[in-house]
C-alpha cells in the first residue's frame, strides 16, 4: 500500500503528523483503563441467561464465598439512583439492575467487586438466577416482534420524505426495478474494550471511562445518581475505537460509580469482549425495498425507499437513512417510508454513518441494477441524474462536488479500459469485475467552546472539551492555533477529553473538526485582536501601521506594508505574559439555548438537510475492482479508488487515514462482517474476533485516495465538512456492482460469500 500522505491541493492544509502518535505506538499513552490509581478494586459483570422474561431469584451465596469478593451490586442496590434514559446521551431506556425484567440476553443482572480481577470473574460466573422466562422474538421475521413507523420516533428521523407523485411517476416508468437488499446485525468491536474506572473523593466523583462525550456523559451520569453536576468528572484522554459505539452512556457506568461509593474504593471494570456484544451498542440489521422509474434514456422519474430496522422493546432506536437517500438524485418523485421493528434485543445505537451505510447502500447496489436494466453505464446513469437541488425541499446544495470525484476517481481507476460484458474481463483463473458508488455524508457542526493560551514565549496551549476518537482532532486543533497564531506546532500543545475542559458537543456525527476548528478559530482570533490593537497603539512596536493589513507569522506580528514585530516585543509593550481567550461556537442558525444546550451536553446539530438556506454533504465516488476466483469462487479486492470531496481539508495525512479506513471497514461490510443470531434464543453467536470477521492486511491491497479540492465557506467559519463516516458509505454496493460485473449474480443479501456465487 503507498503510504504517502497526499500533497496538499487547493484549501488543503499540510499532512502534519499526528501530535500524540509516538505517544500512541510506543504506549505511553494513557487510556481510561491504564490509569494508575492506588488500592484500586475490579468489577466483573454477571449477565442473564435469557432473553425475555423476568428473574425471579438470584443466588449469590456462591459468588460471595470466593476469596476476595468485596461486594455484589444487584436488585435494588440502584434504588437510589435514577433510571438511565434513551436518548443523544443515553443508550437504552434498559434499566437492568431497577427492574428484574429482562429485556435480551446477556442483561446485566449483577456486579461483582473483588479484590482482584480473577476474583471478580470467577464469582460473577457462580451467581444463578431462576427465571420465569418466555419465549423471546429475535428479529424480522419472528412472532412476536411489534412494526411500527418510524417517523418522529427518534430524533434521527423527523418524517418520511416524499416529493411528487411517486405512484403515477412509477407506474407509467419505461424502465422499473423493484428489488430488497439487507444488511446484517454489526458489532462495534474495539482493540481498546470498553470499560469503567470510578473514583470518589468526598462528594467529587472522576469517571475514567472511553467516551466521545464527556460533557454529555458527566451531566447524565450526575442525574442517574442524584448529584450536582459540579461534582462529577469524566476524564478519557485516549480512545482506542469509538465510531459511535462510545458515544452514548451505558447503565454499567452509574453501577460501577454505586459499587465504587459502595466499597469505599476505585473500582475498576473492564468488559469482556463477549459480554460487550450485549451491555454495548451495535449496528442493528435493516431491508430495504427499492423501486426506481427511469425514461429510457436514463433519466430517473421515481424513487422509491422503503427501510426496516430491528430496534429493542422500549427504545425506538432507527436510524432512517432515507433523509440521505431521498435526495441524492434528480429523482422527479420520491416516496419513502421507515419502519422499526421491536424485538427482544439490546437497543442498537450508533455505528459509522449509522444512517448512510445501510440505506446508501441499497441505494448504489440499485442504481447499479437500474444501470443495467437501462443497458448504460453506470458513471454515466449518476452524471445524468445530477440534480441542481435536492428533490425534497428544492433547496440548494452549500456545495456539490460529486462529478467531480467521478471523474477524477474514474481516470485513476481506469474505468475506460471496464468492458462492459458481465463475466468478460478475466485474468486466468480470475473472473475480474468492476464497480461503483456514490458516498454522502451530512454536513453539520455544533456549539463548542475552546480556551487558548499564548505566552510571551511563544507556546501556545489549546483546551477543548472534545474528544481524541482516533481521528486526529487533537492535531488537527493545533494546526488551526498554529495557523492563525504564527506559531510552529513543536510549540502548541493540546487539552481535550476531560469535562473539566471547555465543553465540546459529542464526538459523533462527524461534526468534530468543524465544531472544533470554528472554536479554536474565534479563540485565536480573539488573541489576534489583543496582540495587533497593543502592537499598532501609540507605544507599540508598530505604531503607525493602524491602517495596515496584519499577519502572524513565524513568531512576528507582520503588517502588510513590510514593517513586523516579535511577539515577545508586543508582549513586553503590554506588560504581560500571556493572553488567553475563551470562545464560545455556534453555528448559524444557531437557536438562543443553543450554548445553553452545549453546557448541559446536548449538542444542538445544524447543517445537513436542516438549514433553511441550503443542504450541506460531503460526497464521494469508489470504485473497487474484485477477482473471483472462477473455481473456488474466492473473493479479493486488489483494488479500491476513492475521490471524496469535503470542503476545507485541514490536513491531508488524517484525512486520507479517515477515508481509507473507512474503505476498508466497507470492504468489510461487503464481504465479512455479520453478527449471526440463534434465533431459538435471541442470542449473538459469534462473539469474538475468532468467528466475527473483520478484514485483516490480507484482505486489503491497494487502496487510494483522492481529494478533490472544494471551497465552501457556507457549511461553517473553517470551512470544514466532516469526512470521518464519509469513506465507508457506498463501498459494499461497489463491491456488490464489481461482484455482479464479475459473475453475473447480483448479491442483494450483505455479506456477500463465497456460498452465494457457487
Ligand atoms: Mo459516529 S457513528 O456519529 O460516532
Amino acid at each position: 500500500m503507498n503510504q504517502a500522505a497526499p500533497v496538499p491541493k487547493e484549501n488543503q492544509g499540510q499532512p502534519v503528523v499526528r501530535i500524540d502518535g509516538r505517544l500512541k505506538v510506543t504506549g505511553q499513552a494513557s487510556y481510561p483503563a491504564d490509569i494508575a490509581t492506588a488500592n484500586v478494586a475490579y468489577g466483573a459483570l454477571a449477565t442473564s441467561s435469557i432473553a425475555r422474561g423476568k428473574v425471579s431469584k438470584l443466588h449469590t451465596d456462591d459468588a460471595r464465598a470466593v476469596p476476595g469478593v468485596l461486594d455484589i451490586i444487584t436488585y435494588g442496590d440502584m434504588d437510589q439512583t435514577d433510571t438511565p434514559k434513551f436518548g443523544n446521551t443515553g443508550a437504552s431506556s434498559i434499566a437492568p439492575l431497577h427492574d428484574k425484567t429482562i429485556f435480551h440476553d446477556g442483561q446485566i443482572i449483577a456486579l461483582v467487586v473483588a479484590e482482584t480481577f480473577e476474583a471478580a470473574e470467577e464469582a460473577s460466573m457462580l451467581i444463578r438466577a431462576d427465571y420465569e422466562d418466555e419465549p423471546p422474538s429475535a428479529s424480522f421475521d419472528s412472532k412476536g416482534v411489534k412494526v411500527e413507523p418510524a417517523a418522529g420516533k427518534s430524533p434521527m428521523l423527523q418524517e418520511d420524505v416524499k416529493a411528487g407523485d411517486f405512484d403515477a411517476a412509477y407506474a407509467s416508468a419505461a424502465v422499473k426495478i423493484d428489488q430488497k437488499y439487507s444488511t446484517p446485525t454489526q458489532h462495534h468491536n474495539p482493540i481498546e474494550l470498553f470499560s469503567t474506572t470510578a473514583m470518589w473523593q468526598g462528594d467529587q466523583l472522576t469517571v475514567h471511562e472511553p467516551s466521545q462525550n464527556v460533557t454529555g456523559w458527566k451531566i447524565e451520569l450526575a442525574r442517574q445518581l442524584k448529584v450536582d453536576p459540579g461534582n462529577v468528572r469524566i476524564v478519557s484522554p485516549y480512545v482506542g475505537g469509538a465510531f459511535g459505539s462510545k458515544g452514548p452512556m451505558t447503565a454499567r457506568t452509574a453501577i460501577v460509580a454505586i459499587a465504587a461509593r459502595r466499597v469505599g474504593r476505585p473500582v475498576r471494570c473492564v468488559v469482556s469482549r463477549m459480554q460487550a456484544f450485549n451491555t454495548q451498542t451495535y449496528r442493528a440489521e435493516t431491508r430495504h425495498r427499492i423501486r426506481i422509474g427511469a425514461s429510457k434514456d436514463g433519466r430517473i422519474t421515481a424513487f422509491g425507499h422503503e427501510g426496516w430496522e430491528v430496534t429493542s422493546r422500549p427504545d425506538p432506536y432507527v436510524v432512517g437513512g432515507t433523509s440521505a437517500t431521498g435526495r441524492m438524485y434528480n429523482y422527479g418523485s420520491v416516496l419513502t417510508h421507515v419502519s422499526v421493528v421491536h424485538a427482544d434485543r439490546n437497543t442498537p445505537g450508533y455505528m459509522r454513518s449509522p444512517p448512510e451505510t445501510p440505506y446508501v447502500y441499497a441505494l448504489e447496489n440499485a442504481m447499479d441494477e437500474m444501470a443495467v436494466a437501462l443497458g448504460m453505464d453506470p458513471v454515466e446513469f449518476r452524471r445524468i441524474n445530477e440534480p441542481e437541488k435536492e428533490p425534497i425541499g428544492g433547496k440548494p446544495f452549500s456545495s456539490r462536488s460529486l462529478v467531480k470525484c467521478y471523474d477524477q476517481a474514474a481516470e485513476a481507476f481506469g474505468w475506460s479500459k471496464r468492458d462492459a460484458a458481465v463475466g468478460s474481463m478475466r485474468d486466468g483463473d480470475w473472473l475480474v469485475g468492476m464497480g461503483c458508488a456514490t458516498a454522502i455524508y451530512p454536513t453539520a457542526s455544533a456549539p463548542c467552546a475552546a480556551r487558548v493560551r499564548l505566552t510571551a514565549d511563544g507556546q501556545v496551549r489549546v483546551q477543548c472539551g472534545s474528544h481524541e476518537i482516533g481521528t486526529g482532532v487533537r492535531t488537527i486543533a493545533g494546526q488551526m492555533a498554529a495557523e492563525r497564531l504564527g506559531i510552529g506546532m513543536d510549540k502548541i500543545s493540546v487539552e481535550m477529553g476531560d469535562s473539566a475542559l471547555p465543553p465540546a458537543p459529542v464526538s459523533g456525527g462527524s461534526i468534530s473538526t468543524a465544531s472544533v476548528c470554528s472554536a479554536v478559530l474565534k479563540a485565536c482570533d480573539a488573541v489576534r485582536a489583543k496582540l495587533f490593537a497593543a502592537a499598532v497603539a501609540g507605544d507599540g512596536p508598530l505604531a503607525g501601521s493602524g491602517n495596515a493589513k496584519l499577519e502572524m507569522e513565524q513568531e512576528k506580528i507582520v503588517a502588510s506594508g513590510g514593517k513586523s514585530a516579535k511577539l515577545s516585543d508586543v508582549f513586553k509593550a503590554m506588560q504581560i505574559g500571556a493572553i488567553e481567550e475563551y470562545a464560545e461556537f455556534a453555528p448559524k442558525g444557531s437557536t438562543p439555548e443553543a450554548l445553553k444546550k452545549l453546557y448541559a451536553g446536548q449538542a444542538e446539530f445544524h447543517g445537513g438537510d436542516q438549514d433553511k438556506d441550503s443542504v450541506k454533504y460531503a460526497f464521494g465516488a469508489e470504485f473497487v475492482e474484485v477477482r473471483v476466483n472462477s473455481y473456488t469462487r474466492e473473493i479479493r479486492v486488489p483494488r479500491v479508488v476513492g475521490a471524496f470531496a469535503a470542503g476545507r481539508i485541514m490536513n491531508t495525512r488524517t484525512a486520507r487515514s479517515q477515508l481509507m479506513g473507512g474503505m476498508i471497514w466497507g470492504i468489510g461490510q461487503a464481504l465479512h462482517e455479520a453478527t449471526e443470531i440463534d434465533r431459538r434464543n435471541a442470542r449473538y453467536v459469534n462473539r469474538d474476533l475468532q468467528d466475527y470477521l473483520v478484514p485483516v492486511n490480507a484482505d486489503i491491497k491497494q487502496v487510494d485516495v483522492i481529494l478533490v479540492p472544494e471551497v465552501d465557506l457556507d457549511v461553517n467559519p473553517a470551512g470544514v465538512k466532516g469526512l470521518g463516516e464519509l469513506g465507508n458509505v457506498g463501498t459494499a454496493a461497489a463491491v456488490a456492482s464489481a461482484v455482479y460485473h464479475a459473475t453475473g449474480k447480483r448479491i442483494r443479501d450483505l455479506p456477500i460469500r463465497i456460498d452465494d456465487l457457487i
